[in-house]
C-alpha cells in the first residue's frame, strides 16, 4: 500500500527517537497504521546532524518552511519546540492541508485554541499525546479511555526535571544547583530550564490536561503558578520527617463555580502511590464518577519514550487519514501463526 508521506521539523532528541523507533518498528507500525509511514523529508538547522541520522534514507533541507508547503507531504510532525517559528510553521502546514503531529506543550497549552479553530476549518487533524507527560498516554485515556466518566479532578507529576531534583536533593541531599545541572546533561530541561523549576512546564501539560477532561478551551494564562526555586533543603527534610513528600504537582479539579488549575509544590504522605514516583519518572492520578480513581506511570521525557507518543499519534491520523474505513479502528494485530498455547 502507498505510503503516507511525513515531514519531519526537528531531528534533535525527540526527532531522533522516532527516526529510530519508526525504523526499528516499521513492520509492527505498518502493521498497525495499515500502511507504511515514510518520513521523506526531514528540515533541521543542523544539517549534518540530520543527515547522519537518516544516512541518506529521506531527502534533509534547512528550510521547514518548504517542507510544510511541499504537495507531496501528507502530515508534518513539529519537534521545534517554542512559539514562535513552530507557531507560524503549524499554522502554515495547517493552511497546506496537512495534519500535524506535535510535542509541543507550550504551543499546544498557548495557542490551541487558535490552532485548533484553523485545523477544523480545513478539515486537519492535530495530534498532541507527546506534549504531555512523555510516553504515557494520558491524552488518549482521558479522551478516550475515560470517556463514559464525568472527570471529577486530576494531579499530576508532570516535570520530570523538577521531580529529578526534588528527589536527588531527598535522597543524596545534593544543592538545588548540581542536581538542576545534572538534569540538564542527561536532557530532561527545556532549553530554558526556568519553565521546568519555575512550574511553567507543568501548567502547560496541566493546561492540556484540563481542556481535555473538562472539555473547555485551553486557559494557560489563568493558571495559578508557583515553581520549586523557593523550596529549601530543610522544608524537604521536615517534610520526610513529618510523614511527608514535596512533590511539584499539577492540578485540575472541576468545582460548582468552575475549574480550578494550579501547579505549585505540594505535601503528599509518603504512603501514597503519587509520593513514592522518583527522579524523573511522571504519574497523573485521575479521579472520575464512574471507575473512581485510576493512576498512568511512566517516563515522561527522554527520545524514544516521547517518540512512542509522536509515534502513536502518527498511527491515529494515518488510520483516520486513510480512506479505507477498515483502518479508521484500532487493527488487533493478531497473526494466528503467532498464537502460543497457554499452560494453565
Ligand atoms: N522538561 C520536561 C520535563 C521535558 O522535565 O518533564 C518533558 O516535557
Amino acid at each position: 500500500m502507498k505510503p503516507i508521506n511525513v515531514g519531519l521539523l526537528g531531528i534533535g532528541t525527540v526527532g531522533g527517537g522516532t527516526w529510530t523507533v519508526l525504523t526499528r518498528n516499521a513492520e509492527e507500525i505498518t502493521r498497525r497504521a495499515g500502511r507504511p509511514i515514510s518520513i521523506t523529508t526531514v528540515a533541521d538547522r543542523n544539517i549534518e546532524r540530520a543527515q547522519a541520522m537518516t544516512q541518506g534514507k529521506a531527502k534533509v533541507v534547512d528550510d521547514a518552511f518548504a517542507v510544510v508547503r511541499d504537495p507531496e507531504i501528507d502530515i508534518i510532525v513539529e519537534l521545534i519546540g517554542g512559539c514562535t517559528v513552530a507557531k507560524d510553521l503549524v499554522l502554515a502546514a495547517i493552511e497546506n492541508g496537512k495534519h500535524v503531529v506535535t510535542a509541543n506543550k507550550a504551543l499546544i497549552a498557548t495557542h490551541g485554541n487558535e490552532i485548533f479553530a484553523a485545523a477544523q476549518k480545513k478539515g486537519v487533524m492535530v495530534a498532541f499525546e507527546a506534549a504531555v507527560a512523555g510516553g504515557i498516554p494520558i491524552i488518549k485515556a482521558l479522551r478516550e479511555g475515560l470517556t463514559a466518566n464525568r472527570i471529577q479532578w486530576l494531579a499530576g507529576i508532570i516535570n520530570g526535571t523538577t521531580n529529578f531534583i526534588l528527589s536527588e536533593m531527598r535522597d543524596k541531599g545534593l544543592p538545588f544547583d548540581a542536581v538542576l545541572k545534572e538534569a540538564q546533561a542527561l536532557g530532561y530541561a527545556e532549553a530554558d530550564p526556568t519553565f521546568d523549576i519555575e512550574g511553567n512546564d507543568a501548567a502547560h501539560k496541566a493546561t492540556i490536561m484540563a481542556s481535555i477532561a473538562f472539555g473547555i478551551p485551553m486557559q494557560y494564562e489563568r493558571a495559578h503558578i508557583e515553581g520549586i526555586t523557593k523550596l529549601q533543603a530543610t522544608d524537604i527534610a521536615y517534610a520526610e520527617q513529618l510523614g511527608y513528600r514535596i512533590k511539584l504537582l499539577g492540578i485540575a479539579r472541576m468545582r460548582e463555580d468552575g475549574v480550578e488549575l494550579r501547579v505549585h509544590p505540594t505535601l503528599i504522605p509518603a504512603r501514597c502511590l503519587l509520593a513514592n514516583v522518583e527522579g524523573a519518572m511522571n504519574a497523573v492520578l485521575v479521579q472520575c464518577d464512574a471507575v473512581g480513581p485510576t493512576l498512568y506511570y511512566g517516563k515522561g521525557a527522554g527520545d524514544e519514550p516521547t517518540a512512542s507518543a509522536v509515534i502513536a499519534d502518527l498511527v491515529d491520523v494515518t488510520r483516520m487519514h486513510t480512506a479505507d474505513p477498515e483502518h479508521r479502528v484500532p487493527h488487533l494485530a493478531f497473526q494466528p501463526d503467532q498464537l502460543v498455547d497457554l499452560k494453565v
